[in-house]
């Protein structure tokens, strides 16, 4: 196949970026879209220039590095897959195809493609430890767990934390992913000590770092390539209120005014 891309280019945080055009040819339609770059790449460092930089690790579809906005939808057009594991037999020669990094205030661009998410790890950090000895594997298999929660908590626990929830989101919120490391936890027993304290340390972890709120436009479950459903974000929240108002310390409301007797 023969292609134009139009890819961000921008040196560091500090420098402005602009779109570039290359075009590329004899592009296999069995290659990768990650390795339709490596091929671009290779052709600019033997042309002396820089190569363009991209985020990736795996390219198995599990670490949640990769992280390109392919014709303006975050890992592109093919549903539930990861940029890395989208493949050129989905696109036609000729096409012209826009590449453009995560787009969040939150989510700096670094170089190219390559964006700053560390206010991820930072939000897992707020959620903090569990306090409970979960033993060792056996343990694990004598506590007595439904099959619904297990599963619930499984489907959670599948989200790699490639922000494109974040990116879709016209807030530039991370709800789908708090909710999704919520509740991998809150479903189950070993989550329950700090289950609401979590919520709220996670969702006030989300604020500080200057992601949006939720106001359900569904597009983060839209491009999720781990198809987590945004009734998780229904959960956190019943988290978050509750915690609200069963606690003193983290309710929103002024302290009741005492009255003498
Ligand atoms: S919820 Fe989905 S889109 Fe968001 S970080 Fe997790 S895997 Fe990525
Ligand atoms: S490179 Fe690991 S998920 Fe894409």
């Amino acid at each position: 196949m023969n292609l134009t891309l139009r890819v961000w280019r921008q040196k560091d945080q500090q420098s402005p970026g602009s779109m570039v055009a290359y075009a590329i040819e004899g592009v296999s339609e069995h290659s990768s879209f990650l390795e339709m770059l490596d091929q671009l790449n290779e052709r600019l460092v033997t042309e002396g220039e820089d190569p363009i930089a991209f985020d990736h690790d795996c390219r198995e579809g599990i670490c949640g590095m990769c992280s390109l906005t392919i014709d303006g939808v975050p890992h592109g057009p093919q549903h539930a897959t990861t940029a890395c594991q989208l493949h050129m037999r989905h696109f036609s020669d000729g096409d012209a195809i826009t590449i453009e990094p995560w787009r969040a205030s939150a989510f700096p661009v670094i170089r190219d493609l390559v964006v700053d998410r560390r206010a991820f790890d930072r939000i897992i950090q707020a959620g903090g430890y569990v306090s409970v000895n979960t033993g060792s594997a056996p343990d694990a298999n004598a506590i007595p767990i439904s099959k619904e929660d297990a599963e619930a908590a499984f489907d959670a626990a599948q989200c790699i934390g490639c922000g494109a929830c974040v990116a879709a989101c016209p807030n530039a919120s991370a709800m789908l992913f708090v909710a999704a490391k919520a509740a991998q936890l809150a479903r189950l027993p070993q989550g329950q000590p700090e289950r609401l304290k979590r919520a709220i340390h996670m969702v006030e972890a989300m604020d500080r770092e200057g992601f949006g709120n939720c106001s359900n436009h569904y597009e983060c479950e839209a491009v999720c390539p781990k198809e987590i459903p945004v009734k998780y974000i229904a959960e956190l929240n019943r988290d978050f209120f509750k915690a609200a108002l069963v606690s003193r310390e983290f309710s929103p409301l002024p302290p009741p005014v005492e009255i003498e007797e």
